[in-house]
């Protein structure tokens, strides 16, 4: 049997994608291990949520970009680390960062990039009057919101819709396709081509 995937994840507040990725694991959903939770926000509840789940936390002080930016990566590596999940992770990561760990960080967005990138993707959706949004989950790159595109979901906009319940509806799918996306990695089915990922089929190999 392969090895555990070990999961880093980096929160600043609320943490619902976290407890998706928690929940999938202690249902057996999801063959995957959370070795750390990092957040740059002592009180994030996400790691409330963290330490609920006996899952081990680090807060690491916001300062000197590069020295922050340094100890997360030592953290990370101490726990040895396979993919790094910003779940809700509130700052841009620099290219030293993200050339450290390359395809091995993946975030979750609240909108169909490339649409909407940056912060509050569901404002900008209603603001903009698009009919149909949702969620991107995508390897991270140099540009922000900008890596190659791993998994989406689509969801309606309605006329009544406000931020929070247009917010709600991206949210749930969200939670779906952040674990099956950690899954698909874990299951070594992401085969990245350019700025396309392809999903190998289950099974693939054994039909050969
Ligand atoms: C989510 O909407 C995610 O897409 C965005 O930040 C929010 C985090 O929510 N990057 P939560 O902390 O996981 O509840």
């Amino acid at each position: 049997m392969s090895k555990k995937l070990r999961l880093g994840v980096l929160v600043s507040g609320r943490g619902t994608n976290l407890q998706a990725i928690i929940d999938s694991i202690n249902e057996g959903k999801l063959s995957a291990e959370i070795a750390i939770v990092i957040s740059d926000n002592p009180n994030a509840m996400a790691l409330e949520r963290a330490r609920k789940a006996n899952i081990p936390t680090a807060y690491v002080k916001p300062g000197k970009k590069s020295e922050f930016e340094r100890e997360i990566i030592n953290i990370l590596e101490e726990n040895n680390v396979d993919l790094i999940v910003l779940a809700g992770f509130m700052r841009i990561l620099s290219p030293n960062f993200v050339n450290h760990f390359p395809l091995r960080i993946i975030n979750i967005h609240p909108s169909l990039l490339p649409s909407f990138p940056g912060l509050n993707a569901q404002k900008q959706a209603l603001e903009y009057g698009v009919k149909i949004t949702g969620c991107t989950v995508h390897f991270v790159n140099e540009v922000v919101d900008g890596g190659p595109i791993i998994l989406q979901e689509a969801v309606p906009v309605y006329d009544d819709d406000t931020v929070e319940s247009l917010s709600a509806r991206i949210l749930e799918k969200e939670h779906k396709i952040l674990v099956e996306a950690i899954r698909l990695f874990g299951e070594n089915r992401l085969r990245v081509s350019g700025r396309r990922v392809f999903i190998d089929k289950e099974g693939f190999d054994k039909c050969l």
